[in-house]
């Protein structure tokens, strides 16, 4: 009997040792751009939180500029579990699905709050749940910003991105986009674009004011045209098996901590699209052109036939949700 109470403490005891030395989940978020955007700062906070209100269970580790993944491995990476959460553009997820292709469609958008509005109605959510049956989990939606033409020429009219190359992200509705320019789009990563301006293996880019910015792009690119032609915003997601494999406490701790790291994110992102443009005018590098009504009108008449293209992948209601989300 002795003997046996005392096996039974031991066994105790070495339970208890175990789960007090139980190692913290460990959460790798991976992204593309500098610490001080809008998403930098964002994946940093969500880990000050994290790490704050769940000391020793979870660790976040945040890899920023490209060091642990570009956006066009990232997905593949968090599905084979080598990291666990990512926030790519919207304009990334073509492999998984062809409803987001949405957000990339030229002039849909007036500005960021009618983004916002959209992404907040029950559209909008329900396309957080688009990547779910490939094993992606959408946690919330993340601003970036408008995006805008730099070029190593001045760009007023659409003839005027004639034959340039432009880099872009992995869109297709982005490469219909320039092609309907008549312009050579070429999809690269991110984490190529300063050398490939530099060295004029190509002409453009088209880019948010914080990632033109904080990405050196205005040293590199002496004109931007202040087109906001489209929306550059972020999905934060996480594979299903690792958000499914979380105690269920501690994945209502991450996202409460994800949701206000993604409050902060949007503050910055708004912020950031006025003090970044100012900053690249006040340095001098880059001549920031502003179209007047009759050049934007030529831009929007040059792009937007691209939507048709890409109705039947997207869908013509969330098309008209999208665009209602302007009149509000
Ligand atoms: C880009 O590739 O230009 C952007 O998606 C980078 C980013 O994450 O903002």
């Amino acid at each position: 009997m002795k003997f046996r109470l005392l096996g039974a403490l031991a066994a105790c005891a070495m339970i208890f040792a175990s789960v007090a030395a139980a190692d913290p989940i460990v959460i790798k978020f991976s992204h593309v751009v500098a610490e001080n955007t809008p998403k930098g700062q964002m994946a940093n906070r969500f880990k000050e939180l994290v790490e704050a209100r769940l000391p020793g269970k979870v660790k976040v580790e945040v890899f920023p500029n490209s060091q642990l993944f570009g956006d066009n491995k990232v997905l593949e990476a968090m599905l084979l579990g080598d990291v666990q959460m990512a926030a790519p553009s919207l304009s990334k997820f073509k492999r998984y699905t062809k409803k987001l292709q949405l957000f990339d469609l030229p002039f849909l958008f007036s500005d960021l709050k009618a983004v916002e509005r959209f992404q907040q109605s029950p559209e909008g959510q329900k396309l957080l749940h688009a990547t779910e049956k490939k094993g992606i989990v959408g946690l919330g939606y993340l601003h970036n910003g408008m995006k805008q033409l730099s070029a190593s020429k001045p760009l007023r009219v659409p003839e005027d991105a004639k034959k340039l190359k432009f880099r872009i992200m992995s869109s297709d509705v982005l490469a219909a986009q320039f092609k309907a320019l008549d312009a050579m789009p070429l999809k690269k990563p991110f984490s190529e674009v300063f050398t490939l301006l530099q060295t004029k293996a190509i002409d453009g880019q088209e880019n948010t004011w914080s990632n033109i910015y904080s990405k050196k792009f205005y040293e590199v690119q002496p004109y931007i045209t202040e087109s906001n032609h489209g929306v550059l915003d972020y999905m934060v997601v996480t594979s299903r098996e690792f958000w499914n494999s979380l105690p269920d406490d501690i994945r209502g701790e991450v996202k409460k901590a994800l949701d206000e790291a993604i409050e902060l994110g949007n503050k910055v992102a708004y912020e950031k699209s006025v003090a970044d443009r100012q900053a690249i005018i006040d340095s001098g590098r880059s001549e920031v052109i502003e179209l007047t009504p009759e050049q934007r009108a030529k831009w929007v008449a040059a792009m937007k036939p691209v939507w048709k293209q890409f109705e039947d992948q997207i869908g013509k209601d969330l098309i008209d949700a999208a665009w209602a989300a302007n009149k509000q």
